[in-house]
């Protein structure tokens, strides 16, 4: 397993180019599955999970051709041989269940694995079946599969008891093959799911109010193909705008856009962060003095995102007083915090809340990265710490962020990978 060793080495300087959003590519790339025809996507982010994405359509027989390095996917399920996700790959990506929805909607039947938990909590997929039974689907859950058929998926007024992304994007493709009109209430209002709507239209779909917590879907009889632009992706943006944040100096994010991170945005202006928008992207550089505490607390969008808590607490360990972070969306997204630990950091957490008592400086040590977005919070405080740090079990990273070696030492981090 390969480590990551960061050397401290003070302010930042230069570009980072943002890819496209993850958490939106792996929801565009089922939506191969609704049509016969060609479906492309362009600004792919090459990351270990769209492989996983590109392996489970391939195991269905769907065809995903890789072009221009992998950012572009050229995708047909032309000739589907199968309806069986099976958990070998499940396992690896709960993203895998939005299979589901497609499946169901265009042939009727779908046999899935259930995803287990992962490291930040349960992932539960009730509301991903509750909201497809709304539809007309009969559900079998048996020996860690979810075997489904319908006669015909039929349009359903459906309210989410809680928010939900990925539930929201399994009902909304399955609802664009339904007969007649769905109702998604209390949908999820997240930026990759406006660009799923905007991709489904483009294949023909009848969609309106993604975005807002209403999404009216009016089934249609097939879908064509299209060519979508995937996203640009926010949490990726939001993390590296971190890095001047935290270490001090300038860069420029190349494709950053301000209006994907509001809340997040208002959270760096208090804690002294300047973010200016360019014609490239945002600047972004801390202000005069040492960062000031702030609280924060995790929402669905708008509000402040969850996969951006781990990086800011990164930030907050070394802010001047005390900041609470709340995380309200996971029931375990705290197990960055012992490893912040490690590295001086003043850290207390009680349930869904973490005090941080910020200090002067973090010292490198070795820690351990235990689920995506915590390594990356690792990552950001090793760029400041004085001294050596090495994540180790950095394949968590892998699965949501490109070369991030590549893209922090361009700006001037002594950073660099240790095969392992
Ligand atoms: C998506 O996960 C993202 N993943 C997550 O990003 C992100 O943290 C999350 O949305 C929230 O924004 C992808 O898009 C691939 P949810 P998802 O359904 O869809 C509960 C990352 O780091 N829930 O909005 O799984 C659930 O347990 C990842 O990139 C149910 O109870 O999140 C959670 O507490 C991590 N029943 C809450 O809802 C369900 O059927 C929100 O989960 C579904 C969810």
């Amino acid at each position: 397993m390969d480590s990551i060793l960061v050397r401290g080495n003070g302010p930042l300087k230069g570009q980072i180019p943002i890819a496209g959003a993850k958490n939106a590519c792996l929801t565009l790339m089922p939506a191969t599955l609704l049509t016969e025809e060609p479906l492309t996507l362009t600004n792919a982010p090459r990351l270990s999970d769209i492989r996983t994405m590109t392996q489970l359509l391939g195991s269905l027989g769907a065809e995903v051709a890789a072009l221009q390095g992998g950012q572009v996917l050229a995708m047909s399920s032309h000739n589907l041989t199968s309806q069986h996700a099976d958990y070998d790959i499940v396992r690896k990506m709960r993203a895998s269940i939005l299979v589901l929805g497609p499946l169901l909607a265009r042939f009727g039947q779908a046999e899935v694995s259930l995803p287990g938990g992962c490291a930040i909590g349960a992932r539960p997929v009730d509301l991903h079946l509750k909201a497809l039974e709304a539809m007309g689907a009969e559900l079998d859950l048996r020996d860690g599969y979810v075997r489904a058929k319908t006669s015909g998926l039929r349009g359903a007024v459906f309210v989410f008891p809680i928010v939900s992304v990925g539930a929201t994007e399994n009902a909304l493709m399955a609802a664009t093959l339904a007969k007649g009109t769905t109702v998604l209430k209390n949908a999820a209002r997240e930026p990759e799911i406006v660009d799923l709507a905007q991709c489904l239209r483009r294949m023909g779909a009848q969609i309106e109010g993604e975005g807002t917590s209403t999404i009216t879907i009016q089934g249609v009889d097939r879908l064509g193909g299209a060519t979508h632009p995937v996203v640009t992706d926010r949490i990726e943006l939001g993390t590296y705008m971190l890095a001047p944040a935290i270490c001090g100096g300038e860069v420029e994010l190349l494709g950053g856009r301000i209006d994907l991170l509001a809340a997040f945005c208002e959270k760096l202006d208090a804690a002294g962060v300047s973010v200016t928008e360019t014609d490239r992207g945002l600047t972004v550089s801390r202000k005069n003095g040492r960062i000031r505490a702030v609280d924060v607390v995790t929402e669905p969008f708008p509000g402040f995102p969850t996969d951006l808590q781990a990086q800011m607490m990164a930030l907050l360990c070394t802010a001047e007083g005390t900041s609470v972070l709340e995380e309200k969306i996971f029931e375990n997204r705290f197990m960055h915090a012992p490893e912040l630990t490690r590295m001086g950091a003043k850290i207390e957490v009680h349930g869904g809340h973490a005090t941080v008592h910020g200090v002067e400086k973090l010292r490198g040590a070795p820690v351990m990265a235990t689920d995506l977005r915590a390594s990356v919070s690792l990552i950001l405080a090793a760029l400041a710490a004085e001294g050596e740090t090495v994540v180790s079990r950095v394949y968590h990273l892998d699965r949501g962020y490109e070369k991030v070696e590549e893209k922090l030492s361009a700006c001037g981090a002594l950073i660099e990978r240790i095969a392992g």
